[in-house]
């Protein structure tokens, strides 16, 4: 099966509005000149609204950073999926790393968001990695084993159509210090194995996982042509249109 590699911007907590809906337009005019690939970029909240704007009539994809499992109530600060697909968003990031570790999100947590955003309609990159503590101490195995089994209980086969899967090592992200290719398509055929193992072979062959950490235009191509990595989740080279756009470029060419 040939799956439609999806390349996505992770704003992260940077840009103002009219900053972010520049970026946008740049990307947007970009990507309508390339085929093959999927795109999405996942600004602040604040900038969800003037970035669809910018995006109507064009195919890039509009996400938010984050979800809560619940439609609306006393929630100071949380976000429901009806709301991000009030300012325009078809997609959500859950579970990444800085979500897990900075405000202490634990599997249980992120796989209530998950299914709650499913139901909602909303398309998930559900992100998984390891530190390098864990990959230095061999649990490396475990660590994506528990995650993607306690993050992705309870999905049905059908689900799976809304979940894209983000093997983002934490020792990679914001360092500089990319996955080898090698390192990425491992890390990538274990977490497809893990989920042909538990939600079946027919599921596992269908998912896309995108690899994240330190992705840039000069290491998108050979990251890209391993047979298990399914595009990317770019954080720090997203915030630039010249770069992200030519890693969009470097996908829809491989
Ligand atoms: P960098 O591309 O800045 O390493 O960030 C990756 C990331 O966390 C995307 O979600």
């Amino acid at each position: 099966m040939s799956r439609i590699p999806v390349i996505a911007g992770n704003w992260k907590m940077n840009l103002l509005s009219s900053d972010a809906a520049a970026l946008a337009k740049s990307v947007a005019d970009a990507f309508a000149g390339l085929s093959g690939i999927e795109c999405v970029v996942c600004p602040v909240a604040t900038s969800l609204h003037a970035v669809s704007g910018v995006l109507a009539g064009s195919s890039v994809g509009l996400g938010g950073q984050n979800c809560y499992h619940e439609e609306s109530g006393a929630f100071t600060g949380e976000l429901s999926p009806q709301m991000l697909q009030d300012a325009g968003c078809g997609w959500v990031i859950i579970g990444h790393s800085e979500r897990r570790k900075i405000f202490g999100e634990g599997d249980a947590l992120l796989n209530r968001k998950l299914r709650y955003a499913l139901q909602c309609g909303l398309k998930v990159m559900f992100c998984i990695g390891e530190t390098l503590e864990e990959r230095e101490g061999g649990q490396m195995d475990d660590v994506l084993k528990t995650q993607v089994v306690e993050g992705l209980a309870g999905l049905s086969e059908a689900d799976f159509a809304g979940v894209v899967v983000a093997y983002e090592p934490v020792w990679a992200i914001g360092t500089g210090v990319t996955a080898s290719p090698e390192q990425a398509q491992d890390a990538h055929a274990f977490t497809r194995g893990l989920v042909a193992e538990h939600f079946g072979a027919a599921v596992a062959e269908g998912l896309r996982i995108q690899y994240g950490g330190s992705v840039k235009p000069d290491n998108a191509a050979e990251l890209i042509a391993k047979p298990d990595v399914d595009g990317f989740l770019v954080g720090g080279a997203a915030l630039k249109a010249d770069s992200f756009n030519a890693i969009l470029s470097a996908a829809a060419q491989a």
